[in-house]
């Protein structure tokens, strides 16, 4: 299984924070945001990663990760990881954004994570169920506060299978967020060649996963623990800070 983390976009929810740096690059307790999606890989045994950025502050990320074996200033051992860099040139999506890695895919399974989200614990069990699974895709769900600033699962009561997922609806059909961790087949490639951009351009992700829908093909686990999305807001920041020194997460 190879692993994809995208670190693009313009993130302007977070005002004045972003302007001459990237989202990921800001600091979430004591390390980096991109830190932690790059950790809930590797201690799922996801050795070779894909980061899809934009141009401007790609260096940025080169200088900071390098190839992927990266150690902090004592000389401890961060990360033991093969990175590999795709550009995203322009906003143009999730869904586009993982569309760059597939030569890096090479026809292998992917999990791609969004480079702001955090989690309390690894991914390790969903990955190695997603191992197992014969074909699709499989996703993760989680109860937040409000689930209209996410992409929303409809579930039918009956079957309890995904029908449908909304984005950023103002009515959600369920209490659930589907959170930015997508697990996919190597058949995703010929998905993203049935989706169109949405109205505001970009190729998004939740018509993707409704492609996955459509073929009855996408599977998903509800999250344990908690999950944050850090591009959100400035005081996010600070909450997600907070919650991880109070629950003891640890690089
Ligand atoms: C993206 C997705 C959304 C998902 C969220 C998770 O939204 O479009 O479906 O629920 O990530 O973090 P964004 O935060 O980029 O607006």
């Amino acid at each position: 299984m190879k692993g994809i983390v995208l670190a693009g976009g313009t993130a302007t929810r977070l005002g004045e924070l972003t302007r001459i740096t990237n989202k990921h690059l800001l600091p979430i307790a004591d390390y980096p945001m991109i830190y932690y999606p790059l950790k809930a890989l590797e201690s799922a045994g996801v050795q070779e990663v894909c980061l899809v950025t934009g141009k401007d502050h790609a260096s940025r990320f080169i200088e900071l990760l390098g190839d992927g074996q990266v150690s902090d200033r004592h000389g401890k051992k961060v990360f033991d990881l093969d990175i590999t860099y795709r550009m995203q040139v322009r906003p143009g999506g999730i869904a586009e954004a993982i569309s760059l890695a597939k030569n890096f895919a090479n026809g292998e399974k992917t999990v791609t994570v969004l480079g702001d989200n955090i989690f309390q614990y690894p991914l390790t069990q969903y990955i190695e169920k997603f191992k197992t699974q014969k074909r699709g895709g499989r996703i993760l769900l989680w109860k937040p506060e409000n689930a209209s600033a996410y992409g929303v699962p409809t579930i039918d009561e009956t079957t309890q299978r995904i029908v449908e997922i909304q984005e950023k609806p103002s009515s959600p059909k369920s209490p659930y967020a589907v959170i930015g961790v997508y697990m996919f087949d190597p058949e995703v490639f010929a998905y993203l060649n049935n989706i169109n951009p949405s109205a505001r351009g970009e190729m998004e992700v939740t018509d993707l996963l409704n492609e996955y829908i459509k073929n009855s093909v996408l599977e998903y686990d509800v999250l344990e623990g908690w999950w944050r999305d850090a591009g959100q807001s400035q005081k996010e920041l600070y909450e997600i800070s907070k919650l991880i020194y109070d629950t003891g997460v640890q690089i």
